[in-house]
């Protein structure tokens, strides 16, 4: 099975991939976060760094553009190219407000009609790169999902990430993991299962229910646990050594990068994954002003 690490806009760039895949490895794809496109086309230094090629020297990456506009995408694509990337994915599923107001995102589950003609566009010529997409299975309700589905599965699509939620439910709601289920059966294009897997347990889970399961998405679960693609393979877990290499070479890659003050919010945000509802370790974390209190917060007794 393959083992997607989700893209998470402000959290998985160039140094947490490199850093996650030196220590922990266990990933077939590492997924970017979304490029804005414009009218313009021109990109953010941030973007520019993070799909440039010396940023994912060694690994295996899947760029990500968020737009309603066939001819941006197409040319977004043709750009990817030129980077030597074989693959990029089409953002369908964003929640975030200011997104979906745009009609980008889960936005475009909105508006079927809009999807559907959006869709015909990109495909009507072959892709200069293949051509995933990763979306939610509805925008105010999950009884939305067999109709979109069955407009999804009409493209080709290399394959379609779908994250079980709907746009209402953001990241937090309850899941709904027989969507999956359907996709499966509806004959989605190679579907890629996302949501809340947070243990070897829940992987385990969803084989046994989808046999026929080629390939899962993983975002939250690998923040907490930074071994667990590596786990559901097999290896071992996580060694303290590794946490502490792994918490200070992220430390320090956005200290040289950006400033301390910034890596230290960036890290403790991060860290929060891992001290879970522990009330104590959150409180030391909250309070820590280095990366060494950090590391005692959430991993000292
Ligand atoms: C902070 C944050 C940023 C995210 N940024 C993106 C993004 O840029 N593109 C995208 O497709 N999904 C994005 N997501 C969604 C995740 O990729 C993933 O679909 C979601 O977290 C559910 O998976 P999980 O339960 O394994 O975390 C983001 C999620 C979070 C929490």
């Amino acid at each position: 099975m393959k083992i997607y690490f989700a893209p998470m806009e402000g959290i998985t760039d160039g140094i947490l991939r490199q850093a996650h895949n030196r220590i922990f490895g266990g990933i077939d794809v590492y997924c970017l976060p979304f490029h804005k496109l414009t009218h313009t086309m021109t990109l953010t230094a941030r973007e520019k760094r993070d799909i440039s090629p010396e940023e994912n020297e060694g690994l295996n990456v899947l760029p990500q553009a968020l737009t309603r506009d066939p001819g941006q995408l197409t040319d977004w694509l043709r750009r990817v190219s030129g980077y030597g990337y074989s693959a990029a994915d089409l953002n369908i599923g964003c929640p975030s407000p200011t997104v979906t107001k745009r009609g980008r995102g889960s936005g475009m589950l909105r508006d079927p009609d809009y999807l559907r003609a959006f869709l015909d566009e990109v495909f009507s010529v072959e892709p200069p790169v293949s051509l995933p997409g990763k979306t939610r299975i509805g925008y105010e309700s999950a009884e939305e999902w067999p109709e979109l589905l069955a407009l999804l599965a009409v493209y080709p699509f290399a394959h379609v990430t779908v994250h079980v939620r709907t746009m209402r439910e953001q990241y937090t709601g309850g899941i709904h993991p027989e969507a999956f289920d359907l996709a499966l059966r509806e004959g989605l294009p190679h579907p890629v299962y996302n949501g809340d897997l947070r243990t070897v347990r829940d992987a385990d889970a969803l084989l046994n229910r989808c046999p026929g399961t080629e390939a899962v998405m993983i975002g939250r679960g690998l923040l907490a646990d930074p071994a667990l693609a590596r786990r559901i393979r097999g290896g071992a877990a996580a060694g303290e050594d590794e946490l502490k290499a792994w918490y200070t070479a992220l430390y320090e890659g956005w200290r040289d990068r950006f400033h301390a003050t910034l890596a230290l919010g960036r890290i403790k945000k991060l860290m929060e994954h891992p001290a879970g509802e522990d009330i104590r370790k959150k409180r030391l974390l909250r309070r820590a002003d280095s990366i060494e209190s950090c590391i005692d917060a959430v991993l000292g007794g």
